[in-house]
């Protein structure tokens, strides 16, 4: 039988700031539900009045997403932006993550700012493809993950199915802890398995001690028959794994809800589950050592960069993960790229709509920084000694593009601003080492589109996109520092320096890469960077 430890037993410690942060982000397919449970996620945390201001119906996320005309007009959300409410006793961080795939990369990177994640499923469609990459990227980084089923006021696939498919398909043990009293019309509520109590759908109020699945409630709630369910919820019992908190904070099980997001159901159930299980802020691997969330000092680093977030103000915002201490506003850290002390006086919290100045915040949370480019992603700000964090991925792009300017006279201007987009991780921007002019990659098509329309609005600059004779970049490196030389030097017209200056080979196709890794032993091509 199930057995949910309570916040006290899984930290026996007395509370902290830190220990109360739960930073976490929603993985889903586009049209799961993601926006909805957000929503009602907020609406418990009393961070925004009313339901619906999240996604105005009309306009389709007219949210602080929305500052571009690129994402209005696709109907997208192609920014990446964080939710700060207090529930319970926790201070929740909810980081929303684009919803289109041409985003990944950004997507990846919020991944690394959070301590777990909650899986959206439709009820009807199961694991789809794009919450399987999601939930690849979360297993890489071993971040414990709650599962909510959602839509089961609508017609729904059979429970089991449902688990059997997600053990399948993502390779991790599923632990039932409610279980749906029906489906689609005859959804009628959930039935707690640990506890042994139902939730009602027709009912907003405490749940209903019952004495097990044989319980005459059950009748009443499935006029249809309760046999089947009774045995039903029998087999989960015997047949589920047990709930564990180590297995869940390893990555290695997910706890499993069900309900509807829309109905606002089963949602206080999931919200519950994250004080209870998600784990507060892990410890932070930095080069040379770990940096834990209750170290005195304050540590973070950038994850994000968001230009024009507010069509209002035209600035530009480093979203920091702090890591360890307390950040209070007015203090002066230290930027350890450059070695600058960099006075915080204006960090900020956001809410559904608004920000607010950050007086003070914590491990876990995320403070927007505003800044005019001199922070960039993956930089770590520190108050003590010189920390650099791992972590903070670059992927290889898939398209590489040479930016043609329709005026020459700007070649400056338009170095410039490449750098900037580079800096905000917009594009990737390489400079070729034979003088070249720049070339910009993606992972997706649509950044393309945002770097043009950007460098039109912000810098006045016209551009188009030629394509480049290269087709896929990999970042090189060796433990033999000669080797490396003499590999760069001799494809001196196939080599670029990224944002970094790491060397970056260029090759014309994939079959030449791989001509190219064949031969050169002790090279390692890759195609992901952390940056540095
Ligand atoms: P997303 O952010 O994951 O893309 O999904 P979103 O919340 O926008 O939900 C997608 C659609 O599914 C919306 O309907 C939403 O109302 C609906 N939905 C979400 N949760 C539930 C649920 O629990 N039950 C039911 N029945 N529907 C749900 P839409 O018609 O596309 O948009 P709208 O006009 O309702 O806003």
């Amino acid at each position: 039988m199930t057995t949910i430890p309570t916040t006290a037993q899984a930290s026996t410690a007395a509370p902290t700031p830190a220990s109360r942060r739960r930073t976490f982000a929603i993985i889903s397919h586009p049209d799961a539900g993601k926006t909805t449970l957000t929503e009602k996620l907020l609406l418990f945390g009393g961070a925004i009045q009313l339901a619906g201001e999240v996604k105005a119906k009309q306009g389709r996320r007219q949210t602080s997403s929305d500052w571009m005309a690129i994402e209005r007009s696709r109907g997208i959300s192609v920014v990446t932006s964080v939710m700060t409410f207090e529930y319970g006793d926790c201070v929740f961080n909810l980081l929303d993550t684009p919803g289109h795939e041409d985003f990944s990369e950004d997507t990846y990177r919020t991944l690394t700012a959070v301590d777990s994640a909650v899986m959206v499923i439709d009820a009807a469609k199961g694991i789809e493809a794009r919450t399987r990459k999601l939930f690849e990227v979360c297993r890489l980084r071993d971040i414990p993950t709650v599962t909510f089923i959602n839509k089961m006021d609508r017609e729904a696939r059979d429970p089991f199915d449902l688990l059997d498919e997600i053990e399948k398909t993502l390779a991790i043990d599923t632990t039932p802890m409610t279980w749906p009293i029906g489906s689609g019309r005859d959804f009628a509520g959930t039935y707690d398995i640990a506890r042994s109590q139902v939730r009602r759908l027709d009912r907003d109020d405490e749940p209903t001690k019952v004495n097990g699945p044989e319980a005459g409630l059950f009748d009443e709630l499935l006029p249809k028959g309760a046999g089947e369910w009774r045995d039903q919820v029998e087999l989960a019992i015997g047949g589920c794994k047990p709930f564990d908190l180590t297995s869940y904070r390893e990555g290695h099980l997910t706890p499993v809800f069900w309900g509807s997001a829309l109905r606002n159901f089963g949602v206080r159930d999931l919200i519950d589950a994250l004080i209870a299980f998600a784990p507060p802020p892990r410890a932070q691997v930095a080069e040379g050592r770990t940096v834990t969330a209750d170290e005195k000092n304050m540590s973070g680093f950038v994850f994000k960069i968001q230009a024009n977030m507010d069509p209002n103000h035209r600035d530009r915002i480093a979203f920091l993960r702090v890591c360890s201490g307390k950040l209070t506003r007015g203090m002066k850290a230290r930027l350890v790229r450059t070695g600058k002390p960099m006075p915080l006086n204006a960090p900020q919290f956001f809410f559904a709509k608004d920000r607010q100045l950050a007086e003070e915040a914590y491990a876990g949370d995320i403070v927007g920084i505003p800044n005019h480019g001199t922070l960039r992603i993956g930089d770590t700000l520190t108050e003590g000694e010189d920390i650099v964090f791992k972590g903070v991925p670059s992927f290889a792009p898939e398209q590489l593009r040479r930016v043609k300017l329709k005026d020459a006279m700007k070649a400056k201007k338009l170095r410039e601003a490449l750098q900037q987009m580079g800096e905000e991780g917009v594009v990737q921007l390489f400079v070729p080492n034979d003088g070249s002019p720049a070339i910009v990659g993606v992972v997706g098509a649509l950044q393309l589109d945002v770097l043009k329309e950007r460098l039109a609005s912000e810098y006045s600059l016209p551009v188009d996109f030629d394509p480049c004779q290269f087709q896929v970049c990999r970042w090189i490196t060796s433990a033999d520092e000669q080797k490396l030389d003499s590999f760069i030097a001799d494809h001196g017209s196939s080599m670029a320096r990224d944002l970094d200056g790491a060397p970056v080979y260029m090759a014309s196709s994939a079959f030449s890469l791989r001509y190219e890794e064949e031969r050169a032993p002790g090279i390692v091509f890759s195609d992901i960077k952390d940056y540095q």
